[in-house]
């Protein structure tokens, strides 16, 4: 392991701690049924790498500001984000029946429930970035309609969307390419965005430096999961391995193949470190983030 990649996995402890404890704090707060809140609590804690929240600290990080004030927006994008996991694997998408090493969702409780806490969950997003401490008005609507672009019908919504249109289908690389650029990139793509936004000196070039890392880093990121899907191990992985193969999924793996998919993955690595040159190392995290996110084994 290089030493970029365990000071990303420390930095990703680190997070782990204060968004877990967050997460559960509001999770706790907001219940009208019991059962509601135990699958979502089910459904965010105990699992998960904490990439894009990871992420929007060492955005926020990079542009000067202090991690705390990245630290509801951070929950923000892992509720969207376990919320996306949660119906991906529902039986009308990806039937899957393993996540983060437990039963999904839907095994562990029941259908209707998955679909229940997988909606509150995305509205828990937006109820805690509008009231997020340490940051003004107009910080948080810019937070909340770029989450929402992003996790949306033109981005990670409308990019699940394509992937279930696409299902047998050969799609050229260009297409496959904006497939996962709608839904994993997106969401990538706003976890620094988001994080840029905490400081309200952050300049457009800044914005769009740390755009261009991230549009690198999301498509590297779906290039790794559907790598993982064929060179993966059950147990490591924490998914069902082949699951993509058996549902004639369009990968990059199955476009490419294994050499062409990971070429393909180094290339969007050094696009993404290359785009931090003008930074010091008050963007080492991302840095580290960057080689962990094409190195990581799940
Ligand atoms: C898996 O994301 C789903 C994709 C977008 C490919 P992660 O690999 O970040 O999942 P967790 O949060 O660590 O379980
Ligand atoms: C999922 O892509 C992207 C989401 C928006 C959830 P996958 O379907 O490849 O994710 P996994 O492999 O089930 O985690
Ligand atoms: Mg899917
Ligand atoms: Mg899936
Ligand atoms: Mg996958």
């Amino acid at each position: 392991m290089t030493e970029r990649t365990s000071l990303a996995i420390n930095y990703l402890e680190q997070c782990r701690q204060r968004i877990d404890a967050e997460l559960d704090r509001s999770i706790r707060q907001d219940s009208a049924s019991e059962r509601l809140q135990e699958a979502m609590r089910y459904s965010v804690l105990g699992g998960g790498k904490r990439i894009r929240p990871a992420l929007c600290l060492a955005a926020a990080r990079a542009v000067g500001s202090d991690e705390n004030t990245a630290l509801t927006p951070a929950c923000a994008l892992e509720l969207i984000h376990a919320y996306s996991l949660v119906h991906d694997d529902l039986p009308a998408m990806d039937d899957d029946d393993l996540r983060r090493g437990r039963p999904t969702t839907h095994i562990a409780f029941d259908e209707a429930s998955a679909i229940l806490a997988g909606d509150a969950l995305q509205t828990l997003a937006f109820r805690m970035l509008a009231s997020a401490p340490a940051l003004s008005d107009a910080q948080r609507v810019k937070m909340i309609t770029e989450l929402a672009q992003a996790s949306g019908h033109k981005g990670m919504v409308g990019g699940q969307a394509i992937d279930l249109e696409s299902v047998g289908v050969q799609l050229s690389l260009e297409q496959l390419e904006n497939m996962h650029r709608h839904k994993t990139g997106a969401l990538i793509e706003a976890s620094v965005g988001l994080g840029a936004l905490t400081s309200p000196k952050v300049t457009e070039s800044q914005r769009s430096t740390l755009s261009d890392y991230a549009s690198a880093l999301g498509l590297a990121f779906q290039v790794q999961d559907d790598l993982l899907d064929i060179e993966g191990d059950t147990e490591v992985i924490g998914k069902r391995q082949g699951s993509d193969v058996a549902k004639a999924k369009p990968t990059y793996p199955a476009l490419l193949g294994i050499d062409g998919a990971r070429e393909h993955l180094a290339a969007l690595l050094n696009q993404a470190q290359r785009a931090l040159d003008g930074f010091g190392e008050e963007a080492d995290p991302l840095r580290a983030m960057a080689d962990y996110v094409v190195t990581r084994n799940h």
